[in-house]
C-alpha cells in the first residue's frame, strides 16, 4: 500500500508542500509508505515542451503507476490551478489516475477561490480517470505559514481536517486492499464468483 504525493507549486517555500508533508508524516506514522513528486524537480523544458519521454516524466509515471492513493496540492493561481502543474500532470497518459483513490488539496490567499477544487482541479483529475476523487482540503494563507525559523505553522482546525482527510484516504486504501485479498483467497481457493 502506498500513497503519492504530488507538489504543484513552484514556491522554494510553500504552504500547500507543506501541506503535503503533514499529510505524508501523518501516513508514514500509521505505517503507509509514501513518496513525492515535487514540481519544482523537474527539469523546465520537459514541462514546457510535454517531454513525455524524457527520464524525469518517465519516473512520474512510474511513481504514479505504483501508487494505490494519490494526493495533489496546488495553489490557487488566477483563480485555478498552478500553470506548472497543469504542465506536469500533461506529461501522464489518460487514466494515469483510474482506480486511484485521489485526494485533492489547495491553499490560496483567501477563500474567494474555495471552488477552484471543483472548477479547476478535479476536472482535470477526472480527465486522468480518477472516479474515487475525495472531497479536498482547501486552506487559506491564515491557516498554514512559517514561522521566522521557517518552520510551518498549521491551525488546529486545519490539522484537524488534514488528520480527518489522512483518516478517509487510509480507510479507502484499506478497503480496496481486504478485496483484493478477499479476491486473492477465493482464486487460490477456487470459489472464486462471477460479481455482479
Ligand atoms: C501568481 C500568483 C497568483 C495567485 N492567484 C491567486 C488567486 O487567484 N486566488 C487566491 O486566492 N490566491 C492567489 N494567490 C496566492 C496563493 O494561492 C497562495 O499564497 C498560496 O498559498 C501559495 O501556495 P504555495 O505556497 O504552495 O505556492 C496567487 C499567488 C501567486 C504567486
Amino acid at each position: 500500500m502506498s500513497v503519492l504525493t504530488i507538489a504543484g507549486s513552484p514556491a522554494r517555500q510553500s504552504r500547500s508542500t507543506a501541506l503535503l508533508e503533514h499529510l505524508s508524516e501523518l501516513l508514514e506514522a500509521w505505517g503507509i509508505a509514501t513518496r513525492a513528486v515535487r514540481l519544482r524537480d523537474l527539469p523546465a523544458d520537459d514541462l514546457i515542451e510535454g517531454r513525455i519521454q524524457s527520464p524525469a516524466a518517465r519516473i512520474v509515471r512510474a511513481k504514479v503507476d505504483v501508487a494505490q492513493a494519490i494526493i495533489v496540492a496546488t495553489p490557487v493561481y488566477k483563480a485555478s490551478l498552478s500553470g506548472g502543474l497543469k504542465a506536469l500532470l500533461d506529461l501522464l497518459p489518460e487514466n494515469a489516475f483510474a482506480g486511484k483513490t485521489v485526494l485533492p488539496v489547495a491553499t490560496g490567499g483567501s477563500n474567494a477561490h474555495l471552488l477552484v477544487l471543483e472548477y479547476g482541479l478535479k476536472p482535470v483529475l477526472s480527465a486522468l480517470g480518477a472516479r474515487h476523487i475525495l472531497s479536498g482540503i482547501y486552506a487559506t494563507d491564515e491557516d498554514v505559514g512559517f514561522g521566522e525559523d521557517g518552520a510551518i505553522r498549521i491551525a488546529a482546525p486545519l490539522q484537524e481536517r488534514l488528520q480527518e482527510s489522512a483518516e478517509r484516504l487510509t480507510e479507502g486504501l484499506l478497503r480496496v486492499d481486504s478485496l483484493s485479498s478477499v479476491r486473492r483467497l477465493e482464486i487460490a481457493s477456487g470459489t472464486e464468483r462471477v460479481r455482479a
